[in-house]
């Protein structure tokens, strides 16, 4: 299949029609099952049985199409009282190899409860194909502060000065709780859809997981994060999205994607 354009359809029977062994990462984020209740492509269940044995199939087609060291990331988000995330994981990890479990700190609560704390976080499921999985683990880093860096440089231990600076400003190793603020409605980035994911969060994903020229699959694409990120880091990349205005969305985002990609979220 020609990398880098959408395809307009079903996930599950366009992901058939896909070679196997040939994409390096999986980026996923499906409908999460009556979490946005005014969607119609999130309310389409009538139980959460039939959800969680719709995405069994669409996550076994991802995973013959990842490459043996690939990685396949999973969005799932909890409504209210929904929790059909909970019992997709479950199904999947006796299926597949559990990888890892991210959580996405979205640093703004949604969903105001009376009766509970705020959500304020998604979780992305990682399922790997093979026991060594292709990850950059210095691509994803936080800076430390200043103030770190001086009371680090205090430290005795060291005696190289400069070699201790060059490790402190290369910050820290990203932990599997990644803190990037979802889109405001004012946000210069948000286009449209209702459940647009950041730049930088899935920026931070590809680019732990991927090298230039490996190709990045996203079977939701949505308003085209995914592709936005992939065409901005190098990396070929290949969207399946249902709904023609979506992808007509996306399209016209991914024809601005280096405008689109903040200069500090590139690895
Ligand atoms: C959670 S959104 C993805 C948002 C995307 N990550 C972004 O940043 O814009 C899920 C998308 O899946 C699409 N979708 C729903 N059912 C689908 C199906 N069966 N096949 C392909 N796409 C589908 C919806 O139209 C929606 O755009």
């Amino acid at each position: 299949m020609k990398p880098n354009h959408i395809i307009c359809g079903d996930a599950v029977a366009k992901l058939r029609k896909l070679e196997e062994n040939s994409a390096q990462v999986v980026i996923a984020d499906p409908p999460y099952c009556n979490v946005l209740l005014e969607q119609d492509w999130d309310t389409q269940w009538k139980a959460v049985e039939d959800y969680v044995e719709w995405s069994v199939t669409w996550v076994a087609e991802c995973m013959r199409v990842l490459c043996d060291d690939g990685l396949c990331f999973i969005f799932g988000q909890l409504g209210k009282r929904e929790h059909g995330f909970i019992h997709l994981m479950s199904a999947l990890c006796r299926r597949h190899q559990f990888h890892d479990l991210i959580i996405w700190d979205r640093v703004v609560g949604y969903n105001e409860r009376r009766d509970s704390f705020t959500p304020c976080y998604e979780m992305i499921l990682v399922l790997r194909k093979g026991a060594q999985p292709k990850f950059h683990k210095g691509a994803v880093r936080e800076p430390y502060s200043s103030e770190k860096i001086e009371t680090y440089l205090r430290d005795k231990r060291y005696q190289d000065r400069d070699a201790r600076m060059k490790h402190l400003l290369a910050g820290k190793f990203a932990t599997n709780l990644l803190r990037v603020p979802s889109l405001k409605g004012s946000s210069k980035e948000k286009c449209g859809h209702p459940s647009q994911k950041p730049i930088e969060l899935i920026a931070k994903l590809v680019a732990c997981a991927s090298d230039p020229g490996d190709l990045v699959l996203d079977p939701f694409l949505g308003s085209g994060t995914t592709a936005v990120v992939a065409q901005s880091l190098g990396r070929n990349w290949l969207g399946i999205e249902l709904n023609p205005n979506f992808v007509e969305l996306a399209s016209q985002r991914i024809a601005f994607a280096r405008e689109l990609l903040p200069r500090e979220t590139v690895p």
